[in-house]
């Protein structure tokens, strides 16, 4: 994937964290955090915090910490979420609907404008007002309505054919939620989703625990 800074993707990955921390804390009234405090509650050391904003301007204060809600709008605003996106859900199954009946990701900016599926029996029907299109007419829509980002819920057989046809309609990302990587030009930002990587952590996780107090009885 091309990318125009030098903000390593490390950095890039905890903003969305920092955003959400501070969604809470802002939701909680609170006005003022301070390093140490974010570092509590994100996990993240106080430095790496420190450093991690440093890359954008700073923002803090020495010896008053964070403004909760000035900060909050800078993270929003560095992470595009003062911007409207348009996307396109490909696949109305369990996962696009639940995608499409999600409406934090509106709230966000992430304004889906259709959704498309193979299936006659789904076609012409509407998700949270959304309408179903046929597959077939894919990329000319999204060529037509300037969509910004395609979500992909297709099967793994699928999900190459339908980033294919995402990158032709002039797309500029597509978060593929299938579990396989799909190919497209470099210019296309793609994001893959895998739950399965969160649970499997946990198992590991709930393994190690066994295992260390099973060695402290013997
Ligand atoms: P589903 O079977 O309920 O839905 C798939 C939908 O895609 C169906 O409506 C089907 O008609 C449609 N479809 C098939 N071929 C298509 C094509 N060429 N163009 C447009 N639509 C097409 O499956 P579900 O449970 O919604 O899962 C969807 C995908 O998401 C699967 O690949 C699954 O493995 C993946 N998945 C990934 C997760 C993750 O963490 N990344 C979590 C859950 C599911």
């Amino acid at each position: 994937m091309e990318r125009f800074s030098s903000i390593s993707m490390a950095v890039v990955r905890r903003l969305p964290k920092y955003h959400r921390y501070l969604s809470e804390l802002k939701k909680n009234d609170v006005k003022r955090v301070s390093s140490q405090e974010l570092s509590r509650i994100t996990g993240f050391t106080a430095s790496q915090i420190r450093q991690d904003l440093n890359c954008f301007g700073g923002f803090g204060q020495q010896g008053y910490g964070y403004n909760v809600d000035d900060l909050h709008q800078q993270i929003s605003k560095i992470l595009g979420l003062d911007k409207i996106y348009k996307t396109v859900i490909v696949g109305a199954g369990n996962l696009g609907q639940a995608i499409v009946n999600y409406t934090f990701f509106e709230k966000s900016g992430f304004i889906p404008q259709a959704i498309f599926d193979v299936n006659p029996r789904l076609i012409g029907l509407k998700i949270n007002d959304i309408k179903v299109h046929d597959v077939e007419n894919l990329e000319s829509f999204v060529k037509d309505n300037g969509i910004d980002i395609g979500i992909i819920c297709t099967p793994k057989s699928q999900c190459q054919k339908v980033a294919e046809a995402l990158a032709k309609g002039g797309v500029q990302a597509i978060w593929n939620f299938a579990p396989s990587d799909v190919s497209v030009h470099d210019d296309i930002i793609v994001e893959n989703v895998h739950l399965s990587e969160s649970l499997f952590t946990i198992s590991y996780l709930l393994k190690e625990r066994e295992e260390v107090s099973k060695a402290k009885k013997y």
